[in-house]
């Protein structure tokens, strides 16, 4: 962390995402209230900007926003003990229609995940989409202090923002993470932006993604699809007298969690938690928590506790499985569904498998700030992580940060980034509910040694390749990229 501050001194650092850290709102009984989203770039880059300083430029989304900027729309943040300013953006309502739901998450979303939802492009959306990142680009502009900040562009919501930003001010240092999966070149070919949305990207100094594998399948998209220069010894592409490294940065979670402290011990945890959620106190708890997202698997997951309790009838009335789901995009008609498909999913199985006093699925649709996560994942015997496909998938690693006890067991989709490097997790195929069942009921009976030595492993792992290590990685990159370029300049 201090390395961090270190190697940024002097260097003015403007971090970039749809998404805001702070959400003001308005409750009902008329106060202000502070959410920090669920949202895994959020928690990843947070601490970091906290230890950076700099200005964050984000959308304003919450019904006090605008109650608690300054003229100019900045407010100092973490509300608590400032140390980074947060700059507002606003959108209209049609704006955010187009860009936010539309083009982002009805087009490119889908189009990156492959989960089987058929992307939807509209080009009225992609118009909005490309006017939503020339307004960042504005604020950007005004924000800057310098003719060559360092530039940290966030996700898919501004693959235009990049080249924009390059055309304003050529002498940033812009470094790019595209936090979802990048598919393969045939796939990706189907988008109707997909020239434009390369050359945006490639306006960027660096590019990275969570994996080699994702950076292959961006090198083969831009090989397919536009006149440039690969160099795949370098993993680095020369498009229109510039050069972009293509690099993974596999993101993290920071060591130690903010949301450790004033944790209870683990046992206070399991009683606390069975207690407020009625059940016994030797009841076997299994969790799943994530955004009402159909790249998560929520679906499939419940299916895998069907089969465990119909293959496993040992486990009724002595294992329930908690599922928390933070709604999210509920004006798309596929959210709404899978919330629907999903209720009415876990119905059936408790009528299926379940009693009078007896509820397998216990589904919780709301929001839980990250100290009440932290305490659900310390009161559980193992956690669920069955995303379709994901980037990295941060639920994972907060899972393994939150078990300083060394047990419960991660039980994690092959298709989410995060099983590259938790191998010691039980990895599994979301789409096989059988085999799913039978590596829960593994779990369940798995011996505490073993759970220890996993656990140990995984431990180790996220603590060295923290958050800092993932931001420090990319910034140093930056930083060489500077220093380098100014050295040109001179000669
Ligand atoms: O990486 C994908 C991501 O940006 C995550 O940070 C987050 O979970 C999600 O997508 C964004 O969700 P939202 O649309 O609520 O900002």
């Amino acid at each position: 962390r201090a390395a961090l501050s270190n190697e940024l001194s002097g260097s003015e650092v403007i971090v970039v995402s749809n998404r805001e850290p702070y959400i003001h709102n308005r409750t009902e009984g008329g106060e202000i209230s502070l959410q920090i989203p669920a949202s895994g770039l959020v928690s990843a880059l947070e601490p970091v900007v906290r230890a950076c300083g700099g200005t964050w430029v984000a959308h304003g989304s919450g019904t006090a926003d605008r109650e608690t900027v300054d003229a100019n729309d900045r407010v100092p943040v973490p509300p608590n003990h400032p140390s980074y300013t947060l700059r507002r953006v606003w959108l209209s309502e049609e704006e955010q229609d187009g860009y936010y739901y539309g083009a982002a998450n009805e087009g490119l979303w889908p189009l990156c995940h492959i989960a089987f939802v058929r992307p939807i492009f509209r080009e009225a959306d992609w118009q909005f989409y490309r006017s939503v990142n020339e307004k960042f680009a504005d604020a950007i502009v005004a924000e800057a202090k310098r003719e060559d900040p360092i530039i940290l562009v966030q996700d898919y919501h501004f693959a235009l923002l990049p080249r924009m930003i390059r055309d304003r001010l050529p002498r940033a240092t812009i470094v790019t993470f595209w936090h979802i999966p990048w598919p393969n070149a045939e796939t990706f070919g189907i988008c109707p932006w997909r020239e434009e949305i390369i050359d945006g990207l490639l306006g960027s100094s660096i590019l990275g993604f969570h994996t080699q594998a994702h950076c292959n399948n961006f090198l083969d998209a831009v090989d397919s699809y536009v006149e440039s220069r690969i160099d795949r010894e370098k993993d680095s592409v020369f498009f229109g007298g510039e050069e972009t490294l293509i690099r993974p940065y596999p993101i993290s979670i920071e060591w130690p969690p903010t949301a450790m402290e004033g944790q209870k011990p683990v046992e206070e945890c399991r009683r606390i938690v069975r207690e407020r959620l009625g059940l016994s106190q030797d009841m076997r708890i299994g969790v799943g928590i994530e955004r009402f997202d159909y790249t998560k698997g929520i679906i499939d997951r419940m299916q895998a506790i069907d089969a465990l309790l119909t293959e496993h009838p040992e486990w009724h009335g002595n294992f329930a499985f908690v599922q928390v789901a933070a709604p999210t995009r509920s004006k798309l008609s596929n959210y709404r569904q899978l919330q629907e498909e999903a209720e009415a999913l876990a119905r059936e199985i408790n009528e299926k498998h379940g009693s009078d006093d007896y509820e397998p699925i216990k589904l919780l649709i709301r929001h839980h700030e990250p100290d009440q996560v932290f305490e659900l994942f310390r009161a559980a015997d193992l956690c669920i992580v069955s995303s379709l496909h994901d980037g990295m998938n941060l639920v994972a690693k907060e899972f393994v940060a939150a078990r300083d006890d060394e047990q419960g067991v991660l039980i994690l989709s092959a298709f989410a980034g995060a099983s590259r490097e938790l191998s010691e997790a039980l990895i599994v195929n979301p789409y096989n509910a059988h085999a799913m069942g039978e590596a829960i009921n593994r779990a369940l009976t798995m011996p505490q040694p073993e759970q220890r030595e996993r656990m140990r492993l995984m431990r180790d792992q996220v603590k060295e390749r923290n958050v800092y290590r993932w931001a420090g990685q990319m910034l140093l990159a930056a930083s060489r990229l500077r220093k380098q370029q100014r050295i040109r300049r001179l000669i």
